[in-house]
């Protein structure tokens, strides 16, 4: 969206002038954040995040259980949040979960599309079947998400912000192929999306973890090789989903509010060492 000097504005984005406070340049408040991926490990953390600073928050996944769970847990907290059951390869079920979130919570300003799997297949044994359900969830949901928030976005006027979640194996030759290339496909999304939406004030930038433990990765970081792992890394620990909150949240709050196009490596060092 273009101010009068034809200038992107950040429309409700900007820091007010003289907040030094950390807690309301971080705020949330007033926003709506949409999490794929909300049932468990970072974007049940994101949200929970999100609500705890002030967003209404949706939370999208395929298991209403996990779903319900999280959401009663932010709402014991005094939070608000809204539960919206959907595959986010079923690009018909995600655009009636943006079509529920805006009708109950009234608009999307922050997405996060965080919803993955893992694949550890080495190249030589990828086959289609693992390759296609590997790059349908962790790459061609990301675009068509960020492309449906985006769309809704634009038509609300407001701006906002995407977060996109890839990995270090982004840009690392990890050996989990289609894994490893749907995450460096996040990357350059992101980087695609940041500039065309830029102009109607909307930020899309992307999160790198590391090795975080969650149900994703947990039996790997227990095992003998993720222990002699974790002693090599700078920081010598593995994260926790706590970890990414500082970097979650200033992509999503105004705090990030000239930033766009970035991605933010949350890795204890890890693709420090090659
Ligand atoms: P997780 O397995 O705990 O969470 C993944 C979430 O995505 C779950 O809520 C799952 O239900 C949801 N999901 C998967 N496929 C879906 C689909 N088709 N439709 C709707 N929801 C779907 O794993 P974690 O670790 O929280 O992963 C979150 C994101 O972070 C993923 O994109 C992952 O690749 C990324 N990541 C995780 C790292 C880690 O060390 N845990 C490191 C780097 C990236």
């Amino acid at each position: 969206m273009a101010d009068k000097t034809g200038r992107a504005s950040e429309v409700a984005w900007r820091i007010e002038g003289a907040t030094m406070d950390a807690g309301r340049i971080f705020s949330l408040a007033d926003k709506v954040v949409m999490v794929t991926g909300a049932s468990s490990g970072l974007g049940e953390r994101m949200a929970e995040v999100a609500a705890a600073n002030g967003a209404k928050v949706a939370l999208v996944s395929r298991r209403r259980e996990a779903l319900e769970e999280v959401r009663q847990r932010i709402t014991a907290r005094g939070g608000s949040a809204l539960v919206c059951v959907a595959d986010v390869t079923d690009m018909d079920a995600m655009a009636r979960a943006f079509d529920e979130t805006i009708s109950v919570l009234g608009s999307v300003d922050v997405f996060v599309a965080n919803a993955g799997v893992g694949s550890a297949t080495l190249p030589l044994d990828v086959t289609p079947v693992v390759w296609d359900r590997t790059l349908k969830t962790n790459l061609d949901a990301v675009f068509f998400g960020g492309q449906e928030a985006a769309k809704r976005m634009i038509a609300a006027g407001t701006g906002g912000s995407i977060v996109t979640v890839a990995s270090i194996a982004g840009f690392l030759a990890t050996l989990g192929a289609p894994y490893s290339v749907a995450k460096a496909g996040v990357i350059h999304v992101t980087k695609l999306l940041a500039r065309q939406l830029g102009p109607h004030g909307i930020r899309v930038n992307c999160l790198a973890p590391g090795f975080i433990d969650t149900n994703l990765t947990h039996e790997f970081l227990v095992r003998s090789d993720g222990n002699a792992l974790r002693e090599k890394l700078p920081l010598q620990r593995f994260g926790e989903p706590q970890d990414i909150d500082g970097a979650f949240l200033l992509l999503a709050s105004a705090a990030g509010s000239l930033i766009t196009g970035a991605t933010i490596v949350v890795d204890s060092g890890h693709s420090l060492m090659g």
